[in-house]
C-alpha cells in the first residue's frame, strides 16, 4: 500500500512505537494521521508533530462502546496500525488471572475490536490495510513473559484468519513481529534493544512493499530464520532466558 495521501488511524499513540509510527508516517506524507490513545491529554506532544494533519481522538481499545464512536468520528480511514498492548511479566503458573484477562483484552480482543469496527470503513473507502503490531515471542514462548507471549500468538492467528477474510474486500493485513524495543514496555530490562524510530521506519517500508509478515529489526530478523530451519531450537533457546 501506497502511504503518500493515506489516513490512518494509530492506537496507542501517545508514546513509544505509537508515537515513532505516527512521525514518521507524516515524513512518509500521509494526508492525516488519528492519533488515538485512553487518555486525550496525553497527545499533546504527539499532536504538537503537526497540528494541521494529527488528529487527537480518545478510545480504550477494550471499550465497544468507544470502539464504535470512535469508527464514526473517523471514517475516512484506509490504514489502521493495531498497536496498543500490554506486558506483565511472569512465568505462566503465577501471572495474576486479573493480568492474563488485561492482556488479552487489550492484545487479543481489543485489536479485533478495532479491526471489525474499521473494516467496513475501509472497504467503503476503495480499501487499505490493517497492521496488527505483534511481537517475535508470538513464535516461540519466553517463559518469563508466558501470558503475553500466548495473548500476542492468538493475535497472531486473528491477524491470519483476519488476512483471509478481507482478502475480497482490497484490504491487505500486516503483522509485525518487533524483537526488543526501547520503550517504557522493557524498560528495567537489561539488553540490545532497538530505537522506535527504527522499527517505525521498517514496519512503513513493509506496508509499501507490501511484505505480509514483518521482522523490523536484527533480533527479530536473525531469530525468525532460526525458527524457519528449527523452531524447537529457538524454543529451547528462548525457554532458558
Ligand atoms: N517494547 C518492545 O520491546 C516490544 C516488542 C515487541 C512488540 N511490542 C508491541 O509494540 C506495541 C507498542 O508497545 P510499546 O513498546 O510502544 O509499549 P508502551 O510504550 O508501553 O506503549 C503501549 C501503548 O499502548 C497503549 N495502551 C495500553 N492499553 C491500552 C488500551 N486498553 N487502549 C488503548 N491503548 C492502550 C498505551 O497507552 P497508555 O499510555 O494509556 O498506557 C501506550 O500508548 C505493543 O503492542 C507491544 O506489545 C513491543
Amino acid at each position: 500500500m501506497k502511504l503518500q495521501n493515506a489516513t490512518v488511524l494509530v492506537t496507542g499513540a501517545n508514546r513509544g512505537i505509537g508515537l515513532a509510527l505516527v512521525r514518521a508516517l507524516l515524513g512518509a506524507g500521509v494526508q492525516k494521521v488519528y492519533a488515538t490513545a485512553r487518555d486525550r491529554n496525553s497527545l499533546e506532544a504527539v499532536t504538537a508533530l503537526d497540528s494541521a494533519r494529527v488528529i487527537p481522538l480518545q478510545v480504550d481499545v477494550t471499550n465497544h462502546d468507544l470502539v464504535s464512536r470512535l469508527s464514526e468520528q473517523a471514517p475516512d480511514v484506509n490504514l489502521l496500525i493495531n498497536n496498543a498492548g500490554v506486558l506483565s511479566f511472569g512465568n505462566i503458573l503465577e501471572v495474576p488471572v486479573e493480568k492474563i484477562h488485561e492482556q488479552f483484552d487489550v492484545n487479543f480482543y481489543g485489536a479485533l475490536n478495532m479491526a471489525r469496527a474499521f473494516v467496513p470503513a475501509i472497504e467503503k473507502n476503495g480499501g487499505g490495510a490493517i497492521v496488527n503490531i505483534l511481537t517475535l515471542v508470538a513464535l516461540a514462548s519466553m517463559p518469563g513473559l508466558a501470558t503475553y507471549n500466548a495473548s500476542k500468538a492468538a493475535a497472531w492467528s486473528m491477524t491470519q484468519s483476519l488476512r483471509a477474510s478481507v482478502s475480497d474486500k482490497n484490504i491487505a493485513v500486516y503483522g509485525v513481529f518487533p524483537g526488543a524495543v526501547d520503550t517504557d514496555m522493557l524498560a528495567g530490562v537489561d539488553m540490545a534493544k532497538t530505537s522506535p524510530a527504527d522499527i517505525a521506519k521498517a514496519v512503513l517500508h513493509g506496508i509499501e512493499t507490501d511484505l505480509e509478515d514483518i521482522f523490523p529489526d536484527p533480533m527479530s530478523t536473525q531469530l525468525y530464520a532460526a525458527w524457519r530451519q528449527d523452531h524447537k531450537a529457538v524454543e529451547k533457546q528462548f525457554a532458558g532466558m
